[in-house]
């Protein structure tokens, strides 16, 4: 079966407002065609269908027969997933806060103010997360035009374990490069010219006016109150004709053809994600829409967006979006329970129990391949005029 071309969703499907050249209103590029729908024939298919067919089965069994917290814990111990979390969890050289065994970080007080993991299990999953915009990108690090010219100082805001900061700076050797960050969860061995520096980057920046060629920050939505601020300082900071370039999935389940139902609980999580998010202070809705003419407003030019589809499990029929599908499926499994554990319990007083049972339905959904489900991810770059000061 695939997706009708032409079909019309309503407004939460259907394809984005900019074309691969970050033109509005384009609907050019091979990405935001309908994605054809893999008809399920080929050998792979049957070993997704039989896989898929017995997580399904195992989380139809954990929902129906349990309502107390071991319904998590099985279908964890199936992945392993209590145990890549204990890892780091245990770590003695940065024990930081443990919630529902989840470590998280801690500032000086105790406190955890960034509302996700960071422990073992996280942090593999920001290095698969990292895969994903990559290959979106057709395994490039950014869409600024950079290359060739030679950036001397490059900074990465919320570098999480610092994978597309090493890889930047293996990119650009006569740069110096830095990656900051709120937790410690960086490795030691890197290239020599990148630093890792513990810093809050909602907080004023101490870097120095006009002093960064290239300024990048990827997924860190939910975690920043005020966006227009550091959109400001990182103008303030870069040199003049240096770019910024913002990166972030929109996260709204979209379909083309409608396939997944309205009253889904994946659609049902994301707006009580978006709600304890904005009570929190972070306001995430439809976000990544209005970066461009942020951007534009603090003074930005040649501002220029690229939206990609990203399918959320391997149901389309090209390859290179089977696979996309696939690493985004592994994703949401491994992620549910860390991006709702925190935030639900804490801002909207949830159980930790409610949680599990929840978490569960979600990846029940997640891996059902006849939901042709895809997130859009916003790749937003802007240069600082060469006439600024
Ligand atoms: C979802 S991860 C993304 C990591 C990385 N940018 C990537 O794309 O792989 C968000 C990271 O931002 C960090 N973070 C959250 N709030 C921050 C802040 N105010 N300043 C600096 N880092 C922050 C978190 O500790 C976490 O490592």
């Amino acid at each position: 079966m695939s997706s009708p071309p032409g079909k019309k969703g309503s407004p939460s499907r259907g394809s984005p407002p900019f074309d691969e050249q970050g033109q509005a209103g384009g609907l050019g590029s091979e990405e935001h065609h309908y994605l054809t729908v893999d008809s399920g024939d080929s050998a792979d298919d049957d070993f997704w269908d039989s896989d898929a067919g017995s997580i399904t089965k195992a989380l139809d069994h954990m929902i129906a027969n349990c309502r107390n917290t071991r319904v998590a814990q099985q279908f964890d111990d199936r992945y392993n997933i209590a145990e890549r979390a204990n890892i780091r969890t245990n770590s003695l050289d940065n024990p930081g806060r443990v919630e529902n065994g989840r470590r998280y970080n801690a500032n000086a007080a105790g406190q955890s103010e960034y509302q996700f993991p960071v422990d073992e299990l996280e942090q593999d999953r920001l290095d698969l997360m990292h895969h994903i915009f990559k290959s979106l990108l057709h395994g490039e690090l950014y869409i600024s035009p950079i290359a060739g010219t030679n950036p001397q100082r490059i900074l990465d805001l919320g570098t999480g374990t610092g994978i597309w900061a090493i890889e930047i700076a293996d990119q650009f050797p006569s740069a110096a490069v830095v990656g900051t960050d709120l937790a410690p969860i960086q490795p030691t061995w890197v290239p020599p010219n990148l630093e890792f520096q513990i810093d809050d980057c909602e907080a004023d920046w101490t870097f120095g006016k006009s002093t960064f060629d290239f300024i990048h920050i990827r997924y860190l939505r939910a975690a920043i109150s005020n966006w227009p601020r550091l959109y400001q300082q990182a103008y303030d900071t870069l040199r003049p004709g240096g770019y910024f370039e913002f990166q972030d999935p929109d996260l709204t389940f979209l379909t083309d053809d409608g396939s997944l139902p309205e009253d889904a609980a994946l659609t049902t999580y994301i707006n009580h994600f978006h709600q304890a998010c904005q009570k929190m202070g972070k306001h995430t809705r439809g976000q990544p829409q209005s970066v461009a003419d942020e951007l534009y407003k603090i003074g930005f030019e040649d501002v220029k967006v690229v939206v990609k589809k990203c399918p959320q499990n391997p149901w389309p029929k090209d390859p290179h979006l089977k696979t996309l599908g696939r690493y985004s499926l592994l994703n949401l499994l491994d992620g549910l329970e860390g991006f709702a554990m925190k935030l639900f319990t804490g801002m909207l007083g949830w159980s930790k129990e409610e949680v599990d049972i929840f978490v569960l339905k979600l990846k029940r959904e997640s891996v059902n391949k006849h939901y042709h489900m895809y997130f859009n991810y916003y790749f937003v770059s802007g240069r600082k005029p060469l006439t600024a000061s």
